[in-house]
Parts: C-alpha cells; sequence; structure tokens
C-alpha cells in the first residue's frame, strides 16, 4: 500500500511555546506514529532567513526545535526529520518552480501584502520598503518543499491556507507545461486542534510577547501561569469557562472527565489562584517527562545532529533522483 505522504516545516525562529505544541506539535508526532503515513518533518531554516538576520538565532533556534520534537518522542524511524538546508536539490528546485510562477500570483500573497499595505500608511511613498525578495518568494520556496516530496497533505495553521493554494497552482502550471511530475498538495487545517491564548488573553504568539515557552523550568512555568490575565471575579463568585485563557489551556491538556469536573468547580466559584494550580499541575504532569529529555538532548548536540543527518539522507534518496528528473523535464542535462 502506498502511504500518505504528509509533509510540515517550522521556521527557525524561536523556541517552541505552550501554543505551537497543543496546536501543531503534539498532533504531528501523533501522526508520526500512524502506520499509514509517511511523514515529513523539517526546520525551516531558508525560510527563517526571510525575517531574522540574527545567525546565532536562528542557529540556537534549529537546535531548539530539533530538541524539541525528538525529546517528545517524534518516531524517527517512520518519519523523515531534516533540516531544509541540508537538502540542497529544494532551492534548486525553487528555481524551477519560480520561472513557471507568475509575479501575479505572487503580488497577492497575504504576507507580503501586509507589509506593502503597512508601507504605505506609516512611510508614505515607498511601498516596497524593507522587504526583501525572500519574503516576496516565500510561497514559491514553500512550494519547493512541499513539492519536492510529492506531499499529499500538508497540516497548518489558518494563515498558510493560501500558500498551499499557491503550491498547488505552481504545480499545476509545472505539470501543465513539462508534464505529470507533481502532485497536488492538499491543505489539512484541524479546527479540533487546540488554540492557546496567551499571558495578556490574544491569542499565543512570539509576535504578541505573550507566550509561555514549552521547556522552561517548573519554577518559571508556574511563574507565567500565575502572569495570565484574569478578571476580578472573587473566590466563590461563579465564572464563565467561555472565552477564559486558564480554563481554555486546561482544554488542552485534560480529558474530557476532568474538563467537566473543572467546568463544575467554574460554576461553584472557583478562586482565580486555585485554578491557576491546578493548571500548572495539568500541564506539568504531561511535559514533565519529555522536559528531563530535553534538558539531556541539549546537552548532546552531537546526538541531535546525528538525526537531523540521517533525515537528510533518507530525504535526499527522494529529491537527488527526483531532481534529475526534473532537469531533464525542463531540458537542463548533458549534451550526450
Ligand atoms: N511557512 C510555514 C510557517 O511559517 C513553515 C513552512 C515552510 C512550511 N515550508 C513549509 C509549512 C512547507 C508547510 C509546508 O508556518
Amino acid at each position: 500500500m502506498n502511504k500518505e505522504i504528509v509533509l510540515t516545516g517550522i521556521t527557525t525562529t524561536g523556541a517552541p511555546h505552550l501554543g505551537n505544541y497543543a496546536g501543531a506539535i503534539r498532533p504531528a508526532i501523533e501522526a508520526s506514529k500512524d502506520e499509514n503515513s509517511k511523514p515529513f518533518y523539517f526546520l525551516a531554516d531558508y525560510h527563517a532567513l526571510i525575517k531574522c538576520q540574527d545567525p546565532e538565532r536562528v542557529r540556537q533556534s534549529s537546535l531548539e526545535i530539533a530538541a524539541t520534537w525528538l525529546a517528545l518522542g517524534l518516531d524517527v524511524l517512520n518519519a523523515v526529520f531534516y533540516r531544509q538546508s541540508d537538502v540542497p536539490e529544494i532551492p534548486e528546485l525553487s528555481w524551477m518552480l519560480s520561472c513557471v510562477t507568475a509575479k501575479g500570483l505572487m503580488n497577492r500573497a497575504h504576507a507580503y501584502k501586509a507589509s506593502v499595505a503597512e508601507n504605505e500608511e506609516t512611510s508614505g511613498n515607498d511601498p516596497d520598503k524593507g522587504i526583501n525578495m525572500g519574503l516576496f518568494a516565500y510561497p514559491v520556496l514553500m512550494a519547493a518543499d512541499i513539492l519536492m516530496f510529492n506531499a499529499n497533505k500538508v497540516p497548518v495553521g489558518k494563515d498558510q491556507i493560501q500558500h498551499i493554494e499557491m503550491a498547488r497552482d505552481i504545480a499545476s502550471r509545472f505539470n501543465h507545461i513539462y508534464g505529470e511530475h507533481f502532485a497536488i498538495p492538499e491543505v489539512v487545517v484541524d479546527d479540533n486542534s487546540a488554540t492557546i491564548l496567551g499571558l495578556d488573553g490574544r491569542k499565543m504568539s512570539k509576535s504578541y510577547n505573550n507566550t509561555i515557552p514549552l521547556f522552561e523550568t517548573e519554577k518559571k512555568l508556574r511563574k507565567l501561569i500565575n502572569k495570565i490575565k484574569t478578571n476580578s471575579l472573587e473566590p466563590g463568585e461563579p465564572k464563565e469557562t467561555k472565552g477564559c485563557t486558564l480554563f481554555g489551556m486546561y482544554k488542552a491538556f485534560a480529558i474530557e472527565e476532568e474538563i467537566i469536573e473543572i467546568e463544575q468547580r467554574y460554576a461553584d466559584g472557583i478562586a482565580w489562584g486555585e485554578m491557576k494550580k491546578v493548571l500548572f499541575e495539568k500541564i506539568n504532569e504531561e511535559i514533565a517527562p519529555a522536559r528531563d529529555r530535553y534538558m539531556t538532548l541539549m546537552k548532546a548536540p552531537d546526538h541531535i545532529e546525528e538525526q537531523l543527518q540521517e533525515g537528510a539522507i533518507k530525504a535526499r534518496q527522494i529529491s537527488v533522483p527526483f531532481m534529475q528528473e526534473i532537469r531533464k523535464a525542463v531540458g537542463i542535462s548533458r549534451i550526450k
């Protein structure tokens, strides 16, 4: 049976937080154990360069993200876990795809458009201020990531849906010109996966500076949970679970019966201090074993590098011959 190819990338510009964990990493790691699928998970370090020109940060983030995924029990026998930059066929394919991609299509990319719109509001007459070609061509590189391995399913956050649609467009265009080489990928947006709110009640996000890093020390985790904003209802006053940051987080870590029990305690007027304690215990219970493994792995970067190298070997067993096929298809090959 042909396994379904599931592929996703993680941009290496920061440390994973609880929102990334519950929304994307945990489901991806679960999926890595599914025998019916072949996951490709990679560190998108070329994508990182678009918005981060701090080499130390890109390096450190790659290490932290790799350690996180391994600590959480990614099945590296089933999954191919690699670093984008270890597969030079990806940027090569990106160029080939660039040459069949309409510039107009890229003009419509949300991320680029948002930057232009911001410039038009703030810096008057230069709509392209601070916009590099990497940002403009970002969807093409992403299409190359996906099409290189003929991914069938691409799980991403809502903000990435347009990029998958563009990858489909680009694949169809290439296939139309040069023959059927690429599978048309489908986007997977898991609406059931938890969206976790941050310390200030907005969506947890690096750009809002309201995150709880996944593998902080126990002490720091407790401290950050204590900082989560609540309303000023007193102990004993009934509280709403809807829209409550603490409850939303609890829900992402608890089982059905525990959730029902907490709903009752909200109705009975649980004190915020108590709820924060309950929440800390719940989260800590789930992540503590992985945190220990993470700390150990961070002290063994050689081991992490080895895993990535093995992943790259597996990835290149596919990308090298496939790129030869693509080169031939476009007319780039030896004369004889
Ligand atoms: N751009 C994606 C993000 O920021 C990361 C990414 C890069 C990706 N290449 C990809 C995701 C290919 C899915 C498939 O979230």
